[in-house]
C-alpha cells in the first residue's frame, strides 16, 4: 500500500487565520484530518469592516499555533507532511504575506514542495471535499468579494461567463445588514431575519435583469435599500426588508443561472451537466433551495460544499494543494503574493456604472 499524500493548507487572505491537513483514501476520496479556522470578527467588529493592518497583526499572532493545532488535531507527525499549500492571492497583501511567508518557511525547513494557491480556486474545488466531482462543471462563485459564473474545464482552466459589474453578493448582504443595524458581519443574519418577514412588502430593483447575459449588478439594489432603511421604524419592517432583499437576490440568481446554463452548454457541450455553487453565500439555505429546484428542472446535478466549508477555510486550500501535488505542480519560494488574481486571466475587466453590456 503506497503512502497517501498529506497536505498542509494555510489560509490568511482576509480575516480568517486557518490551517488544515487533508489526505485521501485508497479510492482517491479526499479526507479532512483537521480543519482549524480562527475568525477575527471580534477584532473588526467596532469598525464595521475588516481593517487590513489589524487583520495582518492578528494573523501574525496566531499563525504558528493555528498550524500547530492543525497538525496535532490531524494525528500526523510534522515530518509526514508531503507538501505545503498556502493562499497567495487574491486578498489583502499584508494578510496574504503572513500565510504565504509562513508556508514557504515551513516548506524550506521540512524540505517539502511548496504550492501557491489561488483562494478562489480553493472555493471552486471546495465541494470536492464532500462530493465526487469531475471536470468540466459550471461554477457559481458567490462570496464576499466575487460573484461570477465560470466554466471550469480542468484544474486551473477557467472561462468566465459572467461577473458582477459592481458589488459582490456577499458585500450586498453585508451592506444591507449594516443598514438594518446588524453587527458586522451581518450577511448570515439577513437569512435569519428574512424568515420572520414578508418578502413581498418591498419592491426592489433588479439591475441589468433583462440585459448583459449572465453578468450581475447589485449597486442599484443597495441604493434602494439605503433609501428605504431610513424610514424603517419597527422590527417587522426590518424583517420585511431583509426578506424582500433576499427574495430579490434569489430572483436575480434564478434568471441569471438559467442564462449561464445555456452559455455553458454552448461552450462546453458537457456529457454530464454539473452545477457547483461555492463561496460564503453558498451557505444560504434559501439560495441553495432555489438553485437545487432549478437544477432539477434543467437536468443539472447541483453540487454544494459542506456548510462550514463555504466560508474561508484552509481545507479548500489543501484540496487545491492535493490536486496540484498529484500533478507535481510545485512553486518556487520566490512566488509573490498577488492582491488581484482572477481565475480567468483573459477575461475583460468589467467595472462600474455605464458599462455597455
Ligand atoms: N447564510 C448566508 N447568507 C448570505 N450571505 C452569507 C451567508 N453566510 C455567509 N455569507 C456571506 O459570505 C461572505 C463571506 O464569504 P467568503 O468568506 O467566501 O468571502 P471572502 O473570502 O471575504 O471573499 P472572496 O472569497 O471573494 O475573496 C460574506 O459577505 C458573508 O456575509
Ligand atoms: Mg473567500
Amino acid at each position: 500500500m503506497s503512502k497517501k499524500p498529506l497536505i498542509l493548507g494555510i489560509e490568511t487572505s482576509c480575516d480568517e487565520t486557518a490551517a488544515s491537513i487533508i489526505t485521501e483514501s485508497e479510492q482517491g476520496k479526499p479526507i479532512i484530518l483537521s480543519n482549524v479556522v480562527s475568525s477575527q470578527v471580534n477584532v473588526h467588529k467596532e469598525f464595521g469592516g475588516v481593517v487590513p493592518e489589524l487583520a495582518a497583526r492578528s494573523h501574525i499572532e496566531k499563525i504558528d499555533w493555528i498550524v500547530q493545532k492543525a497538525i496535532n488535531d490531524s494525528g500526523a507527525k510534522i515530518n509526514e507532511i508531503d507538501a505545503i499549500a498556502s493562499t497567495a492571492g487574491p486578498g489583502l497583501i499584508v494578510c496574504l504575506s503572513v500565510g504565504l511567508s509562513f508556508g514557504k518557511a515551513f516548506s524550506a525547513s521540512l524540505n517539502k514542495p511548496f504550492i501557491a494557491v489561488n483562494h478562489l480556486e480553493g472555493h471552486a474545488l471546495s465541494p470536492k471535499l464532500n462530493s465526487k466531482l469531475d471536470y468540466p462543471y459550471l461554477l457559481l462563485l458567490i462570496s464576499g468579494g466575487h460573484s461570477q459564473y465560470l466554466s471550469v474545464k480542468n484544474l486551473g482552466k477557467y472561462k468566465r461567463l459572467g461577473t458582477t459589474i459592481d458589488d459582490a453578493i456577499g458585500e450586498a448582504f453585508d451592506k444591507t445588514a449594516k443598514l438594518l443595524g446588524i453587527e458586522f458581519p451581518g450577511g448570515p443574519q439577513i437569512e435569519i431575519l428574512a424568515k420572520k418577514g414578508d418578502s413581498n412588502r418591498y419592491n426592489l430593483p433588479k439591475p441589468i435583469f433583462n440585459k448583459g447575459g449572465c453578468n450581475l449588478s447589485f449597486a442599484g439594489l443597495k441604493t434602494a435599500i439605503l433609501k428605504i432603511s431610513k424610514d424603517i421604524k419597527t422590527d417587522q419592517e426590518k424583517f420585511d426588508l431583509a426578506a424582500s432583499f433576499q427574495k430579490t437576490i434569489i430572483e436575480i440568481l434564478y434568471k441569471k443561472t438559467k442564462i449561464a446554463f445555456v452559455e455553458f452548454e454552448k461552450l462546453v457541450k458537457p456529457k454530464e451537466k454539473k452545477f457547483v455553487v461555492a463561496g460564503g453565500v453558498a451557505a444560504n439555505k434559501e439560495i441553495r433551495n432555489m438553485l437545487n429546484n432549478l437544477c432539477i428542472k434543467e437536468s443539472y446535478e447541483p453540487i454544494f460544499p459542506l456548510i462550514d466549508i463555504c466560508g474561508d477555510n484552509a481545507a479548500m486550500i489543501a484540496m487545491v494543494g492535493l490536486e496540484k501535488f498529484k500533478l507535481k505542480q510545485f512553486n518556487n519560494l520566490n512566488y509573490p503574493a498577488k492582491p488581484r488574481w482572477p481565475l480567468d486571466q483573459d477575461a475583460k475587466f468589467l467595472k462600474g456604472a455605464g458599462v455597455k453590456l
